[in-house]
């Protein structure tokens, strides 16, 4: 069948059409330092630590200070260009952005709920409790999913995209994937309308972590991304394709440009502990984008809109694939109706660019040594384990004895446990579809999980 003749009218150029199909997400990489209790911290960092009314930005190294003298000159460093190669060269070949903000001034978990659901339901913190339960609201997931849309996510031992309740009923199990299979889906041109790719959280040798999380080598993420930009540059949906990159918070780094603190809307009235009403913005963060449908050398400054005063964070991202792919779900909060979107960048040329690069420098490594299997596990790493615990039924894990055994586990342990019970959750999902289940229901997991991987 022809296609439509093209239209000879003048004015804006047309989107490609259909529109790009692939927004592929790494939400998951972050510089951060893991050591020191963020949420005080970055109140610290912004305000000062005498208390100003108005963002300073002038207490980093102060706040640092009360950890460690070491803790305040890493405070002030950055990464050159030289070191990560991989950014540097996206960041020149396509757009990067100089004011996208961490959703609110806190730590990883709440900053990458509001990701996909444009809230954290009123956490300020890590509560283990509510990740492990899974978080109630409403996702662009399924706002995609009840248009018909599809979307994927592919994930080394397990997502975070399961700290949503919603993603953990059947109707979403055969979204999940092995990492490997978003190569196999962008060689065969089978990539969703979006795509949600999550690092390796766990460190281990011949495995490493590239998360970017410390004390992994940044390195790895860098290879993680030139791997995903490769197999994306060299897929027959290249074309079609947006890929974004950002992180889920500062990690502490020192940042001169002052958190938006003026009009920021509540996302849904619901208040943090201490009062924090959700009424300003995190310190910024990296972001950068990537599409043939971007010129050379962009840099994307402040929205255009919706109101005023709007910035972009990360509320910005299922504010944008609703009005890309035009959902008929509304806004899932107040926050993402307010947010900046971006399908601005993949709009200002008439046709995609033929001279993008195949492949993106190689990376060496930055740390000199190994990977520490055997060290205990981060906050976040227990939190991921607990999400396992809980999507297998292990009651055993649910109690006190159970997060004594979680900060015994060590690194290789926790991925092993990890592993085997994301996929008995997802297979068991799969057993119930096949059985006839219905697919809004959660699956219960009655501890089918190998004895072997059982905390003691
Ligand atoms: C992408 O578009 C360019 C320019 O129209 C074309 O030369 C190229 O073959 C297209 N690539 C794919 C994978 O469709
Ligand atoms: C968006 O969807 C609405 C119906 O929900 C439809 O009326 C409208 O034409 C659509 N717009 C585009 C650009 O597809």
């Amino acid at each position: 069948m022809a296609s439509p003749a093209p239209s000879a009218t003048a004015g804006p150029p047309p989107m490609p059409t259909p529109p790009p199909s692939a927004y592929l997400t790494m939400l998951s990489m972050l510089i951060l330092i893991l050591a020191i209790p963020l949420r005080q911290d970055v109140r610290d960092q912004v305000f000062g630590t005498s208390g100003n009314a108005t963002p300073t930005m002038s207490g980093f190294v102060e706040q640092a200070l009360t950890v460690s003298e070491d803790l305040a000159s890493t405070v002030m460093k950055g990464f050159s260009p030289r070191s990560i190669p991989v950014f540097a060269t996206l960041a020149r070949e396509f757009a990067v952005f100089d004011r996208w903000f961490s959703s609110l001034p806190g730590p990883t978990q709440p900053n990458r709920l509001f990701v996909y659901s444009a809230t954290s339901r009123g956490a300020t913190s890590h509560d283990k409790w509510s990740l492990a339960r899974g978080y109630p609201q409403r996702t662009i997931f399924d706002s995609l999913h009840d248009d018909g849309l599809d979307f994927n996510v592919y994930f080394e031992a397990a997502p975070c995209t399961l700290f949503y309740r919603n993603m953990r009923k059947l109707k979403f199990a055969r979204k999940f994937h092995k990492y490997g299979t978003f190569l196999d889906h962008a060689r065969d041109g089978r990539l969703a309308s979006l795509s949600v790719i999550e690092p390796r959280y766990f460190d281990l040798s011949g495995k490493p972590a590239n998360d970017d999380h410390p004390s992994h080598d940044v390195a790895n993420g860098q290879k993680l991304v030139k791997e995903v930009y490769e197999a994306l540059r060299s897929s027959p949906q290249w074309n079609e394709s947006l890929l974004v990159i950002t992180y889920d918070e500062h990690g502490g780094f020192y940042d001169h440009v002052v958190t938006p603190y003026a009009g920021v809307p509540s996302p849904d009235g619901i208040t943090g502990p201490s009062g924090f009403g959700f009424d300003r913005l995190g310190v910024r963060v990296p972001t950068i984008m990537v599409s043939p449908w971007i010129k050379r050398g962009t840099v994307v400054r402040r929205p255009l809109g919706p109101e005023k005063n709007s910035e972009f964070e990360h509320s910005s991202i299922p504010a944008t694939i609703k009005k890309m792919f035009n959902l008929t779900a509304g806004f899932l909060t107040q926050r993402d109706a307010w947010s900046g979107t971006f399908e601005g960048v993949v709009r200002n040329l008439a046709s995609p660019r033929t001279d993008c690069p195949m492949v993106l420098p190689d990376v060496a490594p930055l740390r000199n040594t190994g990977a520490d299997e055997n060290r205990p596990l981060s906050e976040f790493q227990r939190e991921v384990v607990e999400l396992a615990s809980v999507l297998v039924g292990d009651r055993s894990l649910g109690t006190s004895s159970h997060e004594k055994a979680g900060k015994a586990m060590t690194v290789k342990e926790a991925d092993e446990y990890v592993n085997s019970a994301v996929w008995s959750f997802l297979r068991a999902s799969e057993e119930a579809i096949n059985m006839g289940v219905d697919e809004s229901a959660i699956i219960d997991v009655v501890s089918p999980i190998d004895a072997r991987n059982r905390v003691p």
